[in-house]
């Protein structure tokens, strides 16, 4: 993801799952600081070592902890929202696409990589949602873009990939200028 994300400094940002941050941290080193960067993580943990590591940038960064099943943002508050290897974890997926859309500006970017779930990797993922505490719904890239387009964005740029027995997808989508 952090070689294919375009950000500028007048970005409005928010990375819905940041975790511990490494991604921010690769961005603002590469590119920041921004507009707005919103780091958003449910889990007060993962925030806590986002914090750490970005310590340094404490004043240019925001954290927030929601689900993104339900981020209280105002409509059309980002130009740029990134969902990095979370999307599996999402129970509502379609509410989630629904506020992506609301929440970025027309003409934003929604940049998504993801587990993949096609191949054999379909058994590794109902295996790991078995075994797991978590909820796990891998999706697959086709699945993702049908969403996407479903909730008024046009893709850009798409790829899938494979590493070992994983597999993954990344979606560049654009949020159409008519509301939905
Ligand atoms: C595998 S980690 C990825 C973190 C980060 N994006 C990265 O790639 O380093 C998945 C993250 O999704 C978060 N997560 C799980 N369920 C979520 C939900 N419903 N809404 C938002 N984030 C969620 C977890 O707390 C965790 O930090």
């Amino acid at each position: 993801m952090a070689s294919k994300l375009k950000l500028h400094q007048t970005d409005e940002i928010l990375d819905v799952s940041a975790g511990t941050g490494l991604l921010a941290d690769m961005v603002m080193q590469k590119s920041g600081p921004f507009k707005r960067l919103v780091l958003n993580d449910p889990s007060e943990g993962m925030l806590a070592q986002a914090k750490y590591l970005l310590r340094h940038h404490a004043k240019v960064i925001e954290f927030t902890s929601h689900f993104s099943e339900n981020l209280p943002f105002e409509d059309e508050s980002f130009t740029q929202i990134i969902c990095l290897n979370s999307f599996h974890y999402y129970v509502d997926q379609k509410a989630v696409m629904a506020h992506f859309s609301r929440l970025l500006k027309p003409g934003g970017t929604l940049w998504m990589l993801d587990w993949n779930r096609v191949g054999l990797f379909k058994v590794a993922s109902f295996l790991i949602d078995l075994l797991s505490p978590e909820h796990i719904n891998t999706r697959t890239l086709e699945e993702t873009r049908q969403l996407c387009r479903a909730n008024g964005f046009t893709v850009q740029d798409e790829e899938q990939w494979g590493f070992r027995v994983w597999r993954f997808f990344f979606l560049r989508c654009e949020r159409e200028e008519k509301s939905l």
